[in-house]
């Protein structure tokens, strides 16, 4: 579930193999291992053998722009951007990058974001599997396609078979984090999730995300308890006028409250803004940036707006790609250390290399569906969502044992 740099071995004798960085590391764990050949490698061991092909594309897919130099650009945009690897940035400066447009200044800005993210958590790509199990939603949400008003097919996954696919997703195909998520669905009340999380944590190891939306927060604190250890859970605008348009009947304030409750009960907290929302301006967005800052978010989550068909905003204009890759890399410039999904619907609007572009703008994660097929259309919040290309980053990234857990532990620091 992190994916790292492919190296090629130098040299390797008595078990110990010297890569072509110069590192040296125990090559202990795969037999027929020679000098030349492709590895993949958490700190101190080598985990895989892979092809020259494969590397290639791994490589491709982590690379950067070509080195910018800065001098050639305004001094103030040149002395914000340098300063980014010593110093926070202001408030005023987020705003300021947000608001280039300029396609030079653009690649200027993807670039150092991905020159930080190299600096601060390095090369490691964390993949998070998402198994959407119920799209029942008591709430309205203006953009939502699963908004209760909406005339779709409901379905909800029963305790058992949410557990059991848990259970296969970490066990057969070595998925290490989940993300459950669900629509606001009163059926699933609290002895209901405490089975569900009791009963993976009792078949499986693995790092649990809740994104089930407002629950009691006793209900969040035994889920704790059973073995829950995130919440991904947006806010989705620090607008407060324009998130009390959007969520008939709710606040900011109260979500803001919850959030920092959920952090005091100990969750890492995966939070963030729906980008490109009608009304929303660029003050907003920097805005958005500087609460997932000052909230201590773990994994800012961020996707652009996408229509959803029978929603009171279905003909509103959609997100932007570009924008939401400023979004990307603003973040990665103003919290270096976070760990940034590529998030579905960014893949849904962007061109098909989305994904590899949102890596070179400072992204370091990705987000699969693994809902099961026969429930995956009905899981309707915009349309043409997409999914594909995840079997690959699973052969490259997923692999079993002890190892692959100590990494995930050095990573997120949270034992699993
Ligand atoms: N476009 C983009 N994101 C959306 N979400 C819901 N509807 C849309 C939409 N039309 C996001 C919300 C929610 C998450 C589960 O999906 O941010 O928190
Ligand atoms: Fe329900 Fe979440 Fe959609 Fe709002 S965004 S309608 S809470 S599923």
């Amino acid at each position: 579930m992190c994916l790292t740099i492919p190296l090629q071995i130098k040299n390797i004798s008595n078990g110990r193999a010297e890569l072509s960085d110069g590192r040296l590391v125990g090559a202990s764990l795969i037999s027929d291992l020679k000098k030349g050949d492709w590895v993949l490698h958490t700190g101190d061991f080598l985990i895989k053998k892979i092809e020259a092909e494969e590397a290639r594309e791994i490589l491709e897919l982590i690379d950067s722009y070509p080195g910018i130099n800065l001098d050639e650009f305004p001094p103030k945009f040149k002395n914000i951007l340098e300063s980014t690897a010593e110093r926070e940035l202001s408030a005023q400066e987020i705003e300021y990058l947000l608001g280039i447009e300029d396609e030079q200044l653009l690649r200027a800005i993807y670039s150092q974001a991905n020159t930080i993210r190299k600096l601060s958590i390095k090369d490691h790509i964390c993949i998070h599997g998402i198994i959407e199990f119920s799209n029942y939603c008591r709430n309205n949400c203006l953009y939502c396609g699963l908004r209760s008003d909406n005339d779709i097919r409901r379905y909800r996954m029963s305790v058992e078979e949410i557990v059991d696919w848990a259970v296969w997703a970490a066990e057969d195909k070595g998925y290490k984090i989940l993300v459950l998520q669900s629509g606001e669905d009163e059926y699933y009340d609290e002895e209901r999730l405490l089975q569900i999380v009791r009963g993976i944590k009792s078949r499986c190891r693995v790092f649990i995300y809740l994104s089930i939306g407002d629950k009691p927060m006793e209900t969040y604190a035994k889920l704790k308890v059973a073995g829950a250890s995130g919440v991904l859970y947006r806010f989705e605008t620090s607008n407060s006028e324009l998130y009390a348009k959007l969520h008939p009947g709710d606040n900011l304030a109260e979500r803001l409250d919850n959030i920092r409750k959920m952090k005091a009960l100990g969750y890492i907290i995966s939070s963030g803004p729906i980008i490109g929302l009608p009304g929303q301006t660029i003050k907003d967005l920097a805005n958005d940036v500087e609460l997932m800052r000052g909230l201590g978010v773990f994994m800012p989550s961020m996707g652009p707006f996408i229509p959803a068909g029978g929603t009171p905003l279905e003909q509103a204009k959609s997100g932007d790609f570009e924008l939401s890759l400023k979004m990307i890399a603003v973040t990665r410039l103003a919290m270096p250390k976070a760990r940034i999904p590529v998030t579905t619907a960014m893949e849904t609007i962007g061109p098909a290399d989305a994904r590899h572009l949102a890596f070179m703008a400072g992204a370091n994660s990705v987000m699969f569906n693994l809902t099961p097929e026969k429930y995956r259309k009905d899981y309707f919040i915009y349309n043409n969502k997409f999914f594909d290309r995840e079997r690959r980053y699973e052969k490259w990234a997923l692999f079993k044992g002890e190892l692959s857990y100590k990494m995930l532990e050095d990573e997120i620091g949270v034992k699993i």
